[in-house]
Parts: C-alpha cells; sequence; structure tokens
C-alpha cells in the first residue's frame, strides 16, 4: 500500500508582536483574565498579504524536502483568510513558487483546514493520483477582525506552516484521519457581512463581525476532539501510551488541558505554543510541527497525535507515524519583508474604525 510521507516542513510567524498589555491600551480587557482564561500571552499581527506568509513557510517546506517547486503536482491551502477568492489564493502562491505542474486548491474548514488538506492529499497520494504534494494552513485573521469586541479580539493571531508529502512504500505519514462536522451548531462559530448571503447595499457590508459562543464551542470542541483521537487510536490499534506527541490545535491551553484528561494524556505529552501565539487557526498544527521538529521533540518512528475543531463546526484527528527524517534536507533564507511597524501602528485605522462603529451601534 502507498502512503505520504511528510518530507518537508516549515513556518512563518510575523515578527509584529501584539501583547495582551497592548490590547488592554485600547479595550476593557487585562494580562490577568486572557492569561488565565486562555493561556495566550502574545500573538502576531501580520503587515503583508497572507500569501507572502504562505510563500515563506512554503519555501521551507521545500527546501527541508530537498525539491524544486516544479515537481509538486498539487498544492493544497487551508485558509478562511485568503488573499482573494478570484483567483483562488492556492493559485497565488503556486505562481509565486514556480509551481507550474501543480493543480492548486483553497479549502475553508476554517482550524482544521490543515488537518482537512493533510487527510485528502494522503488520500489522493494513496490512490496514486498525485505525488508530490504541498499541504499549506494559515491564516491573516487580524485582517477580519472586529476591534471592538474582546470576547474574541484577544483570541486569534496570525501564522502559517505548511508540509510536504510524498508517495512511499514505507509505512509513514498519516496513516488514519476521522474528520467530521457538527453543522447543526455551524452559528457558534460566526463571521458575517462576508459572503453572498450578506446584502450589499448597506454599510455593514464593510464591517465584517463575529458572532461566538464561547463556551459552547469550548465544551464541543474538547468532546469532539476526544472522541475524534479515541477512533483514530482504536483504528490503528493504538493506546495513549504509544503517542510520543500530541501536536493540536491551539485554540486555548484549558482546552488542551481539558483533552488531555478526558484521554488520559500526561502533560508532557502536549505540544503547546498557544502562549506565543494564540489561536492562528489553520495555522497552530503546522507551525506546531515544525516547531515541535526544530526543538526535538520528534523522534525517528514517532507516533504523533493531531487533533483540530474549528468553524463549521468542524472537528478532526490523525494518527503520524514519522519517518527516519527529522531534520531538513537543505534550509531555505526566506522571510517576509521587512516590518517597520508596532503591532499596534499595523493595527491602528482598523481598532479605530471598529471603536467608532461600535459607538454609533451601541
Ligand atoms: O479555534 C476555534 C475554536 N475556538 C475555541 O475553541 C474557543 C473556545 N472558547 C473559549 O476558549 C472560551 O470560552 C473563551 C476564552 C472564549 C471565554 O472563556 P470563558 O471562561 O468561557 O469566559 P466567558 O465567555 O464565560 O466570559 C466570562 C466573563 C464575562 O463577563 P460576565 O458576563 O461574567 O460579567 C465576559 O463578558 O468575562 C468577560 N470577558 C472578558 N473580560 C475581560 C469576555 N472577554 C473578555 C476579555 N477581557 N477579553
Amino acid at each position: 500500500m502507498k502512503h505520504a510521507e511528510i518530507t518537508g516542513w516549515g513556518k512563518c510567524v510575523p515578527p509584529a508582536i501584539l501583547s495582551n498589555k497592548d490590547l488592554a491600551t485600547f479595550m476593557d480587557t487585562s494580562d490577568e483574565w486572557i492569561t488565565s482564561r486562555t493561556g495566550i500571552e502574545e500573538r502576531r499581527i501580520c503587515h503583508c498579504n497572507f500569501s507572502d506568509m504562505a510563500l515563506v513557510a512554503s519555501r521551507h517546506a521545500l527546501a527541508a524536502a530537498g525539491l524544486e517547486p516544479g515537481e509538486l503536482d498539487l498544492i493544497l491551502l487551508g485558509c478562511l483568510t485568503p488573499d482573494s477568492h478570484c483567483p483562488n489564493t492556492a493559485s497565488i502562491i503556486a505562481d509565486a513558487l514556480g509551481a507550474r505542474n501543480a493543480a492548486a486548491i483553497d479549502i475553508n474548514s476554517a482550524c482544521t483546514g490543515f488537518l482537512y488538506g493533510l487527510h485528502i492529499g494522503t488520500n489522493l497520494i494513496r490512490t496514486g493520483a498525485h505525488k508530490k504534494v504541498l499541504v499549506i494552513g494559515g491564516e491573516f485573521i487580524s485582517h477580519y477582525m472586529n476591534w471592538a469586541k474582546r470576547d474574541v479580539a484577544v483570541l486569534f493571531g496570525d501564522a502559517c506552516g505548511a508540509v510536504v508529502i510524498e508517495a512511499t512504500n514505507e509505512e509513514t505519514g498519516l496513516l488514519t484521519a476521522s474528520i467530521g462536522c457538527e453543522s447543526d451548531a455551524k452559528y457558534a462559530i460566526q463571521i458575517t457581512n462576508l459572503g453572498s448571503s450578506y446584502s450589499r447595499m448597506t454599510d455593514d457590508f464593510l464591517y465584517v463581525d463575529w458572532n461566538f459562543e464561547g463556551q459552547e464551542v469550548f465544551k464541543r470542541a474538547v468532546k469532539a476532539m476526544a472522541q475524534a483521537c479515541e477512533n483514530v487510536l482504536e483504528k490503528q490499534n493504538l493506546s495513549v501510551s504509544d503517542i510520543k506527541l500530541v501536536v493540536p490545535h491551539q485554540a486555548n491551553k484549558r482546552i488542551l488541558d481539558a483533552l488531555a484528561k478526558r484521554i488520559g494524556l500526561d502533560e508532557n505529552q502536549v505540544f503547546v505554543n498557544v502562549h506565543k501565539y494564540g489561536n492562528t487557526s489553520a495555522g497552530t498544527i503546522p507551525v506546531a510541527l515544525t516547531e515541535a521538529l526544530e526543538e526535538s521533540k520528534i523522534h525517528p518512528g514517532d507516533y504523533l497525535l493531531m487533533a483540530s475543531f474549528g468553524a463549521g463546526l468542524t472537528w478532526g484527528a490523525g494518527i503520524i507515524k514519522w519517518s527516519d527524517r527529522i531534520t531538513p534536507l537543505k534550509k531555505s533564507d526566506a522571510d517576509l519583508p521587512p516590518c517597520n511597524e508596532t503591532a499596534l501602528e499595523i493595527l491602528e485605522n482598523h481598532i479605530n474604525r471598529y471603536r467608532a462603529r461600535s459607538k454609533l451601534t451601541a
């Protein structure tokens, strides 16, 4: 049977840092509230386009795999905040990379976009339809934020990660996955005024907004991710003690603690970086995977468990068997253009606009 080895990995986190204290300068919140409820200490704010972050992450992943862009036959992009809908953003990335032989598909399943993409790419490799696939997950979520809404604005950040998967006969890569969607609760996370169901004939169209039922999402996230993890462990005939590292979606440290407790994981089995980046939606897992490799937390032959949950409400889990190689074949010096502003300076107009709007509609 064919498998899809993860041969390359890379990340891009923009340099501008927005701390909890920065947030407290323009909204009624505090470092104490944010850290105690979420574990988040700071997040990154993008100063360029989403595709610029995706390009950097992809170039690192391609170098790690030792591949040229022209060798890719498919690019899958998990993202709900793309540069553009037409052309789709996977094709913008394909062109900028010079991936002339690759099909390019955007996947919008929010926070689960990377895991969904890895599942789709792996199975396309298994059927023989594709051989070398770039799977990207990331978000430019600050662009769509309502900076007057404290219950949402403090949770998210911008970042992107990518992996290369390639056909192999060795039993490695994503061995099994379980994905699904609690569509009955789809409006528990909703970005409004974005999409063709919203009238363009009112000024509301200019203000993207959020409906977010935090507690409902929290409960469902823990339950669905735990169930999905148990499914994949059972399918693969493994127990939690066989798992060397869990690389989960990073939305809230309390969700990760509750998940660990529910399925019987030890705290040090779970990779956590939510304190540095907040919830970067589809970016969390590929960025965490890359950092786990950089920090030598993954070893040849390790079983990894991934779990994710997000708008839709989509969920998923997967088991990966890592291959023999834990170091990049080559390194890339790809980086974002220089950033000369602080995170607050980047966001200033955006924040002022939303604050003025919220005063008008209060
Ligand atoms: O990746 C997609 C999935 N997303 C998630 O997984 C997020 C899931 N949900 C959560 O992480 C948590 O529910 C939150 C972090 C969003 C909220 O934590 P919570 O413990 O559920 O707080 P809460 O919503 O019950 O709010 C408690 C209080 C409220 O005040 P009152 O009504 O008790 O007076 C809120 O108004 O905290 C208030 N509050 C804030 N206070 C300071 C809400 N946001 C803030 C804030 N700063 N930023």
